[in-house]
Formats: C-alpha cells, sequence, structure tokens
C-alpha cells in the first residue's frame, strides 16, 4: 500500500456508558482510497457502532481515527423526503454539500446522478410512487451526490427481495468501479459480502474486534451464485459460527 489509507483506525474502542459493556476493543483497521471492504459479524457485535464511529457521529472511547475528508453515510432505510420528487431529494444533499453549486447546476447533477443508477425516467416520481427497490437507489444517488471520496453502507440492502438486492449489487458494484469511491459496507449477510467486497472483515461480538480477514481477487464482476462467492461463504460461515458459538458459550 504506497497511498495514505483513506480510513485508518487505530486502538480504536467503544463503550456507550462508563458501566456498560465494551462494545468495540482494539479496532486496528486500514482502508486504502479506492477498496471495498466489506464488514460482517452477528447482529449487535457492534458494526454500526464501527460505522458511525467512521462517520464522526460517535466518538471512540479508545484510539484514534482518520478519514480522508467526511465520509457519506447511506443506511437500511432510504428515509426520503416523503414530499420531494426523487430528483429533488438528490437535489436537496446537493445544495447542503460541499460543491456550492447554483440551482439549474444542481438539478443537472442530480440528473446526471439517478441516470448513474438507472433512475432517469423515475426523477419526477415521489418516494411512495416508488418500490423499495428504487428508494435504495435514489438514496445511493443521494449519498454519492455528497461528493466524499468514503462512502459508508449500513445493511442498505437488508429490507430487499433477493432479485432486487442482486440488480443492486450490480449497480452498486458498476458505480464504485466507476466513481472510485472508498467503500465500507456493513453487512450480516455472508453471500453479500463475498460478493461485494474486495475485502472481508469478520467481527466478533463482545468484545467487537476483526477477527478474521479474505481478501478477494478482483477479477472483475463476479455473481453472487458462482463457484468463487459460494466456496468463500461456506469458509466465512464456518468462522462466523464458529464466533456466534463461542460467543454463546
Ligand atoms: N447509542 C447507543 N447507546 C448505547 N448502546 C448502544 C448504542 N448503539 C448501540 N449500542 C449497543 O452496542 C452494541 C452494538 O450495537 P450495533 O448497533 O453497533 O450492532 P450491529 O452489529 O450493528 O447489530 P445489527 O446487525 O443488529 O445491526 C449493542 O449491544 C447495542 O445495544
Ligand atoms: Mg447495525
Amino acid at each position: 500500500m504506497t497511498a495514505a489509507p483513506a480510513i485508518r483506525l487505530t486502538g480504536v474502542g467503544k463503550q456507550y456508558a462508563a458501566d456498560g459493556p465494551v462494545v468495540l476493543d482494539g479496532i486496528d483497521l486500514s482502508v486504502a482510497p479506492g477498496e471495498f471492504a466489506c464488514l460482517l459479524g452477528a447482529s449487535g457485535c457492534g458494526k454500526s457502532t464501527l460505522l458511525s464511529l467512521i462517520a464522526g457521529l460517535e466518538q471512540p472511547s479508545t484510539g484514534t481515527i482518520e478519514v480522508d475528508g467526511r465520509a457519506a453515510v447511506m443506511f437500511q432505510e432510504a428515509s426520503l423526503l416523503p414530499w420531494l420528487s426523487a430528483r429533488r431529494n438528490v437535489e436537496l444533499a446537493l445544495r447542503f454539500g460541499d460543491a456550492g453549486l447554483a440551482r439549474p447546476a444542481r438539478r443537472a447533477r442530480a440528473l446526471e446522478l439517478l441516470d448513474l443508477v438507472h433512475l432517469a425516467d423515475a426523477a419526477d416520481k415521489r418516494p411512495h410512487e416508488l418500490s423499495g427497490g428504487m428508494r435504495q437507489r435514489v438514496a445511493l444517488a443521494r449519498a454519492l451526490a455528497q461528493d466524499r471520496s468514503v462512502l459508508l453502507m449500513d445493511e442498505p440492502f437488508a429490507a430487499l427481495d433477493a432479485i432486487t438486492r442482486d440488480l443492486l449489487h450490480e449497480e452498486l458494484e458498476r458505480v464504485w468501479r466507476e466513481t472510485g469511491r472508498t467503500i465500507v459496507f456493513v453487512t450480516h449477510n455472508v453471500r453479500e459480502a463475498a460478493r461485494l467486497g474486495q475485502r472481508v472483515l469478520l467481527m466478533s461480538s463482545r468484545p467487537g474486534r476483526i477477527v478474521n480477514e479474505w481478501r478477494i481477487a478482483d477479477d472483475g464482476p463476479r455473481r453472487i451464485e458462482s463457484p468463487t462467492v459460494s466456496e468463500l461463504s461456506v469458509e466465512i460461515t464456518e468462522h462466523l459460527r464458529r464466533e456466534i458459538r463461542r460467543n454463546a458459550a
């Protein structure tokens, strides 16, 4: 790794309350610029906490966090403003973004971003007129509108059916290749992590630590049902089960 990392965590720990549990402990992690890292772990292990720390929404109890600029965040729920069209939702992010574009430029840029997620035709529809998958695509366009080099995604496709999710994996991967963003993608779906990531980071629970890591050769897009993804998923699931069992004991 020659360039400075886009994200660097050193000895990061998190305890929400002094008498509460240690949620995260001793997390050391570097993510290179343009890297796609998936963070995988059981429910409650601290994935969202780690993402909030990287986003600066929460402060670590110990350790340091360095991020290349501020990060954009995308959550499981699209949380679009219901009274605004898809385009206006994206425009709003541009308005509060760093770019400082004038209104006509914001409008043009919003359409470009909606086109990037294949939603140009639905630009004038309001959220309730869109499917769940379409709403998440608007949310992705909105996250990209913030024009940050680091994009943090917290189970953004968890509520979608498998076929829609599959489609959005393809779109996200294409957008990632086209825009060169650094992505940290949180999921508890092993296949999703193995499908998307160049790296898969496995977290333990109580306390949350990074206990394993897989690097996946990037030979271009891979399908979720491909042998590569299946074999890796079997191996990762084995480790994840061990973590869950260890924690239950
Ligand atoms: N704001 C908060 N205040 C106090 N405790 C919190 C807060 N947010 C999370 N926690 C606790 O921290 C632990 C980790 O929660 P977190 O949401 O980070 O897990 P997660 O891995 O994202 O889980 P899931 O997969 O279910 O989304 C949990 O025990 C949770 O109760
Ligand atoms: Mg979470």
